[in-house]
């Protein structure tokens, strides 16, 4: 009897585990194959699902040619690992989802890395956390800082910003590349947050911001650590560097330019000038088109069992709108891979003149302009102030300098070689040589920024002769 006792408690030894690995596998494995009556999409490799055929650089483009490839208006559904994920690629299925179906589309899928390790119980970010009152409130505050009252309040501090981004430009010197420049632009796109917030600028916070270098890296080893198509956390501090990149092209800079000329009659521009810009407005939203900071947004999510359509979406699948996709269709953009600010001044949604795309029939299917700030009820409550911040930066810059290539070489605009996707798509080098315009002087940059900060000083409670 002991003995037999004694076998069979061997057996279990050695079997138990060898049974626990292999359930865990096989359950892992079942994990990672198709759910029932999911979203069509490619066949995939057990314990992989589809993550080989993914192109790992620019996932957005695989998923366009999925969706291409089959030719049908239908939500494209695949599996990464165990991960469901479903893609839309066209304006009908996000607003169908994201806009219509708000409350089930808002939620956020869960990652190991942004869930347990860098936010917690004691840290919260609005981008990556689930929906719920915690991110209602949130939001509800930050629409209500960020509402067209409270920008126009705060138009002296944008206005200061940018004339001040200007000046340290200048003081770099012709050469101010690389680091140097992306440090300058970190610094000039994160001051109206921070104004607005605290009346201070980042550099004045103290502690761990007080070094706007430190905040550059540590933000750099976040990104790295987060899968592509997570979202995005700062994308303007991504956004300006490629939208140096295409004035390159002398005709368009020469055009910006004679613009801008043209309705301020010389002097640096003002917030006031702003609406008269149609072309810097239109490059604004060429640049958001052509190159999106945020290529498939932020991934949404179901927070519970969704049939769409007459497909079933699990609970907690990630949903993302293919923002690349979406501007890129020929269907919609003529010669969408050029960089074409035209087509905005043609036609409201920079599209295709003809009765497909009539404004009035897209703005009642619930088109958007742009998809570069998401869509449904996550969608980027910033988009108002990035543009005005933007736009009066674009402008103060380009009235004060000419931007060129680094000596001897050319920017590079490909895809394949000059940009990189990690949370979000920018360009490799923020290498550019800028110098003042004929008819621009030290003086005349100086005196602008000393003319806004005076503003910017009044409304922010600062004493006026502090301006650095
Ligand atoms: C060019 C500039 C910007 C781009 C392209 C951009 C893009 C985006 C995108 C794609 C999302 C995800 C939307 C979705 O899930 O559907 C997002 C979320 C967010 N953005 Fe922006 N953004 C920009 C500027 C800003 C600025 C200036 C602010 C703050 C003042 C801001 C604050 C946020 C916040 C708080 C979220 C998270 C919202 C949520 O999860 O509920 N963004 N942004």
């Amino acid at each position: 009897m002991i003995a037999i006792g004694e076998e069979f408690f061997l057996n279990l030894l050695f079997y138990a585990p060898l049974l626990f690995i292999f359930t865990n596998v096989a359950v892992f494995v079942i994990s990672t194959l198709r759910p029932r009556n999911f979203p069509p999409g490619p066949r995939g490799i057990p314990g992989l699902g589809n993550l080989l055929q993914i192109d790992k650089k620019f996932p957005f483009q695989t998923y366009g040619a999925w969706f291409n490839a089959r030719g049908q208006d239908s939500p494209v559904g695949f599996k990464a690992a165990n991960n469901n994920l479903v893609v839309l690629n066209s304006a009908r299925l996000v607003h169908e989802t994201f806009d219509k179906r708000g409350a089930v589309y808002s939620d956020r899928p869960y990652l190991y890395i942004n869930n347990e390790w860098i936010t917690g119980n004691d840290l919260k970010f609005v981008l990556v956390e689930n929906a719920g009152p915690w991110v209602t409130r949130w939001r509800k505050n930050l629409t209500y800082m960020l509402n067209p009252a409270a920008l126009k309040r705060l138009t002296p501090a944008y206005e200061a910003e940018a004339a001040r981004f200007v000046v340290k430009v200048l003081e770099a010197g012709p050469n101010a590349k690389g680091e140097g420049m992306a440090n300058l632009l970190l610094s000039y796109i994160l001051s109206i947050q921070c104004l607005g917030l605290c009346a201070k600028r980042p550099e004045d916070l103290g502690g761990d911001l007080a070094n706007i270098q430190e905040l550059r890296y540590a933000q750099q080893d976040w990104i790295s650590m987060v899968t592509p198509g997570a979202g995005d956390v700062f994308p303007p501090l991504r956004y300006l560097p490629s939208a140096l990149a295409p004035w390159k092209d002398k005709a368009l800079r020469q055009r910006v330019r004679s613009e801008i000329l043209e309705v301020t009659g010389g002097v640096p521009p003002r917030a006031d000038h702003i609406p008269s810009l149609k072309y810097l407005e239109a490059c604004f939203y060429e640049f958001l088109r052509w190159r999106p900071p945020a290529p498939q947004a932020a991934a949404h999510a179901t927070p519970k069992d969704e049939i769409f359509e007459g497909y079933r979406i699990p609970k907690g699948s990630a949903v993302i709108a293919n923002v690349w996709h979406l501007h890129h269709s020929e269907a919609d953009y003529e010669a969408p891979n050029d960089f074409i600010p035209e087509r905005w001044l043609r036609h409201p949604f920079g599209m295709r003149l003809d009765a497909e795309h009539d404004s009035t029939r897209l703005e009642t299917q619930g088109r958007r302009r742009t998809y570069a700030f998401g869509a449904g009820r996550r969608m980027c409550p910033g988009m108002e102030s990035a543009k005005k911040n933007l736009l009066l930066g674009m402008a103060k810059f380009l009235w004060a300098f000419e931007v060129l290539p680094p000596d001897g070489q050319d920017i590079d605009l490909s895809m394949e070689t000059g940009y990189i996707s990690d949370l979000a798509l920018r360009p490799k080098s923020t290498d550019v040589v800028v110098k003042l315009r004929d008819g621009v002087s030290r003086e005349d940059v100086y005196n602008h920024y000393y003319e806004t900060y005076k503003e910017e000083a009044e409304v922010m409670g600062w004493a006026n002769n502090q301006y650095r």
